[in-house]
């Protein structure tokens, strides 16, 4: 079982948005019982929250669910997770910072390596269409343009994940 747990700021925008795209293509792929996915925030403002109500709207519109409920990321989901996918720089950094030294791979999907069960990655680091070092840029504040984005983004860039997991499994395993 292959597990992953995406991460933004608050948990009720982007990374609901990542996990319920992610989880429609495993439906679909029937890798229910190889993927595993959870989501969680660097901040805890709105724990215990279901996903924004923005967020769920564009995502109805496109025949998704999210039915997360905000929480915090915690030190031990850097023991219980293969891969923390990071939706833009801050939280990348803050989870960096959560654990000791981190190692990248050369070359994209740039991911990071440490002594823990879980590697960090961006997500758009599978996003075949952005730049190095893109981000999935924070909806909260917006527009409702933003939430759309959001949801092109991720279903680009989750795409992208599942691509790299199947590579993953036919190779070293995941
Ligand atoms: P998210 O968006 O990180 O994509 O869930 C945000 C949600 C809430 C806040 C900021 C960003 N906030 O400041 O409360």
């Amino acid at each position: 079982m292959t597990r992953i747990c995406f991460v933004c700021l608050g948990n009720i925008c982007r990374s609901p948005t990542a996990e319920g795209v992610m989880q429609h293509l495993i439906d679909e792929a029937h890798l229910g019982d190889q993927i595993e996915l959870d989501s969680a925030g660097t901040g805890g403002w709105h724990i215990g929250e279901r996903a924004d109500a923005r967020s769920r709207a564009t995502a109805k519109r496109r025949g998704l669910e999210l039915t997360s409920i905000s929480r915090k990321v915690e030190s031990s989901d850097f023991d219980e997770f293969d891969y923390l996918i990071a939706m833009d720089q801050q939280n990348f950094r803050d989870l960096k910072q959560m654990r000791g030294a981190w190692k990248p791979s050369s070359e994209r999907p740039r991911i990071f390596e440490s002594d823990c069960r879980a590697k960090l990655a961006l997500l758009r680091t599978f996003d075949a269409t952005a730049p190095n070092d893109a981000e999935v840029p924070d909806p909260y504040y917006g527009d409702g343009d933003g939430f759309e984005t959001v949801l092109d983004i991720c279903e680009r860039a989750c795409q992208g994940l599942l691509e790299y997991l199947g590579q993953r499994s036919h190779s070293t395993g995941p």
